[in-house]
């Protein structure tokens, strides 16, 4: 079991009063709502909490995509992170964050050779190629720059993560990579060592997001090494580098079962180490791709209370001033959220709610059947736990809401991350017709 809420948050009588030595009506007075908070301490913590578990010998490379803003790139550059990005896009944010580009990996199954060609321009560190056809592209672009590409390999290790269906990725029919089944896998390997410009130079995997079972990375781990040692036997060749992804889930709720990052190294490390000398293999350089388990907890959305009312003997409803817009994944995952009263505390009962999102769907709720105090109305506030992961990374503009406002808290005082978007921001990219 586990907490979902920062370790800075501090509370009296259930309601949250501060994160970071802030205090939350003053962020929320100041930077409006709603509103992303980071806790700096949290965010460090798990940044380092990864690089002790695995030891120097591993790389800790951030899966951007959980949250893909300049400052939160430049403190994992800061704390010798590397970083996946996925994307032109997330490309651009590690560079204007002057992320070092030897640590960064790229990702994606379709990267396209405009990508390809920025990444190889910049130095990119490691092209983590997904396809026959993507190698086609890769080893094209090697040629147009005249440079070997570091080159790793995607493959997909049959294994069906616990989780859910959206965020599975190591299944054999999955969308990413070459699958073991029917040795798509090895003819990637052949066609890789073979090509000129690529340079290969290992093996990635990942199975899927928000996982708690230690088995499903153990199985996974054990697959990845028997293609170690099948590379070796076929082709003679010793890959020096196995990553195994990101994945490891956090507590949404305080009933959500984690796995400690502790733990999920040990099996990790002990998995891959028993089985590359079960093989008689040189361990190879190995990394992790860590995005939610790094973010997520170390964020919490602020909400201003609005609307209320009570269908008689049916549910008691306040709608806050965003939802699907700022945090897709109740509606996309059916995921539950924590949520607590926030600001100054008041005494008194509590009852049941729904919090509702202020947009024009029934399925926008933020969290269902929760105890709030009694008396909650217009102009609380309101805190939902762990959204530091793939909140502001997939929000949108539904209803042309503009995105909220992202601060890093810590040590008693606040610092944008993100701006708040305007309806200017919003509008930009309409034509008036003439
Ligand atoms: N590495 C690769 C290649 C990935 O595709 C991902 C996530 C990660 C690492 C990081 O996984 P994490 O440690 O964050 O679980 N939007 C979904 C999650 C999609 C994850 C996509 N890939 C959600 O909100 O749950």
């Amino acid at each position: 079991m586990s907490q979902p809420w920062p370790r800075t948050a501090a509370w009296v009588d259930g309601w949250l009063t501060s994160i970071g030595g802030v205090d939350v009506a003053e962020l929320a007075a100041m930077y409006g709502t709603p509103l992303y908070v980071m806790d700096r301490a949290e965010l460090l913590s798990r940044m380092r909490e990864y690089r002790q578990a695995f030891g120097p010998d591993v790389s800790v490379v951030y899966a951007a995509k959980a949250l893909c803003v300049v400052g939160v790139l430049q403190l994992a550059a800061d704390q010798g992170l590397g970083v996946d990005v996925a994307s032109d896009g997330e490309l651009c944010t590690a560079e204007r964050a002057g992320f070092p580009m030897q640590r960064v990996v790229l990702h994606g199954n379709n990267k396209s050779r405009d990508e390809l060609r920025h990444a190889a321009r910049l130095g990119v560190g490691t092209i983590v190629a997904d396809s026959l056809g993507e190698l086609d592209r890769i080893a094209a672009v090697a040629a147009e720059v005249n440079r070997q590409l570091v080159v790793m390999l995607r493959i997909t290790p049959g294994v069906a993560a616990s989780t859910h269906a959206f965020i599975a990725t190591g299944h054999d029919d999955a969308k990413f990579g070459f699958s073991l089944w029917r040795g798509a896998a090895a003819e990637g390997i052949d066609r890789a060592l073979n090509l000129p410009g690529v340079h290969l130079t290992g093996l990635h995997c990942h199975i899927g997001s928000q996982v708690t079972a230690t088995d499903d990375f153990v199985v996974a781990a054990k697959a990845m090494c028997g293609l170690l040692g099948e590379t070796r036997d076929r082709h003679g060749v010793e890959l020096d580098e196995l990553n195994l992804g990101g994945g490891l889930g956090i507590a949404y709720g305080p009933d959500d079962h984690t796995l400690a990052v502790t733990t999920y190294a040990d099996r990790l490390l002990t998995t891959v180490g028993d089985e590359l000398a079960a093989r008689r293999l040189a361990t190879p350089r190995l990394a992790v791709e860590p995005g939610r388990s790094i973010v997520g907890p170390a964020g919490l959305t602020l909400y201003r209370v609005g609307a209320g009312k009570e269908i008689a003997g049916l549910r008691r409803w306040v709608s806050v001033d965003g939802g699907m817009s700022d945090n897709l994944r109740p509606a996309l995952y059916g995921v539950r959220y924590a949520v607590a009263p926030a600001g100054t505390p008041r005494h008194g009962p509590t009852a049941e709610f729904s919090v509702a999102g202020k947009h024009c769907e029934t399925g926008d709720v933020v969290a269902a059947d929760v105890d709030l105090p009694e008396d909650l109305g217009e102009g609380d506030l309101l805190a939902v736990a762990a959204t530091g992961a793939y909140g502001y990374a997939m929000a949108n503009n539904y209803n042309r809401l503009p995105r909220p406002a992202m601060v890093l808290a810590g040590d008693g005082a606040a610092q944008l991350l993100v701006r708040r978007e305007t309806l200017d921001d919003v509008l930009a990219h309409d034509i008036v017709l003439r």
